[in-house]
């Protein structure tokens, strides 16, 4: 938890009812409106403007909206669309419980939950924007719209929902999903490490066969290539015999696309590398091509 932050399970607990109506609000109109005026807001949300204004104060105390600087307007930002997410999630019956902060990645943050039942789940935040924003706020003295990114963030969450849910028909070795609301997808939880953290493997040799098959089942079954693996993407479960998943599909390609035979070369290349730098293990990167199109069955 960073600190002097309330973290986001607390803040979620203690929001009052009124409180979520107006996030609710001001999330259905986030695509029309930048920053949405007051008066929209009290009119939408049909509660008399001292409460609005209460709720407001609420929200803003808590980092989940901000005041336009001028104007007497108002928007969310990312922890206030990680709320509205969370209560859909949760009103629908997907989640019961949310825990803490456990990765965050390039353009997310990934947070250990359960469901109802009491399986444990992982829940992706897309926050995708979130760093550069930062970064151009820190030398322009005006707000920069944080709004904007949040359609990406929701377009990447349905993307690696549909794909993931797609490939686990055929392949175990990708988490399975069991739902996407707004920016977040929920998932199974890896318990385990990402493989560049992994030093102490058992058996090197399994844990890249099983990555290989995992990419070819995507690329026979489904025409897709991930476009972006690396040992930061490869999770291994130590619950389950280092069993790898691989994670992180937002940016997947077809095979059609121009670009397909080169990020397929990346992606194999980059794990051949990786075993052969970490677990000296000799692989063919030609060979393992050709395993993962389906044109031989050993690599
Ligand atoms: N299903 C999961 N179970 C456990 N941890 C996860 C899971 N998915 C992601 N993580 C953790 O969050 C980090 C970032 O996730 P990732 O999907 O790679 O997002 P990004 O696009 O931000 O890189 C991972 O490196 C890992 O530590
Ligand atoms: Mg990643």
């Amino acid at each position: 938890m960073v600190k002097g932050l309330k973290e986001l399970a607390l803040i979620y607990r203690d929001l009052s009812d009124e409180s979520f109506k107006i996030l609710t609000v001001l999330n259905s109109m986030s695509t029309k409106y930048e920053y949405v005026p007051l008066e929209l807001i009290e009119k939408v949300a049909k509660l008399p403007p001292s409460r609005v204004i209460k709720s407001l104060r609420e929200l803003m105390d808590v980092k989940a909206v901000v005041k336009h600087k001028v104007t007497q307007s108002f928007r969310l930002t990312y922890l206030g669309l990680d709320l509205v997410a969370l209560k859909k999630l949760s009103d629908s019956g997907v989640l019961g419980y949310i825990g803490t902060r456990v990765g965050v990645g390039k353009e997310s943050e990934i947070y250990i939950a359960k469901t109802p039942e009491g399986r444990v789940v992982a829940v992706k935040f897309y926050k995708i924007g979130r760093i550069s924003f930062q970064k151009v706020k820190r030398v322009r003295t005006y707000s920069l719209d944080e709004g904007r990114w949040f359609t990406h963030s929701r377009s990447a969450a349905s993307k690696e929902y549909e794909v993931l849910s797609r490939l686990s028909d055929y392949t175990q070795f990708v988490p399975r999903v069991y739902a996407h609301v707004e920016h977040s997808v929920v998932m199974d939880y890896v318990s385990g490490v990402e493989l560049y953290r992994y030093r102490e493997a058992l058996a090197p040799e399994n844990i890249l066969r099983c990555v290989m098959m995992a990419l070819r089942s995507a690329y026979v079954y489904l025409g897709i290539i991930h476009g972006d693996l690396s040992e930061y993407n490869v999770l291994v479960s130590v619950d389950e015999g280092e069993k790898p998943y691989i994670i992180d599909w937002p940016q997947y390609v077809y095979k059609d696309d121009p670009r397909a035979e080169e990020l397929l070369l990346r992606d194999v290349s980059y794990m051949v590398k990786f075993f052969k730098e970490r677990y000296n293990l000799e692989k063919r990167v030609g060979d393992c091509l050709e395993f993962v199109k389906g044109l031989r069955d050993e690599f």
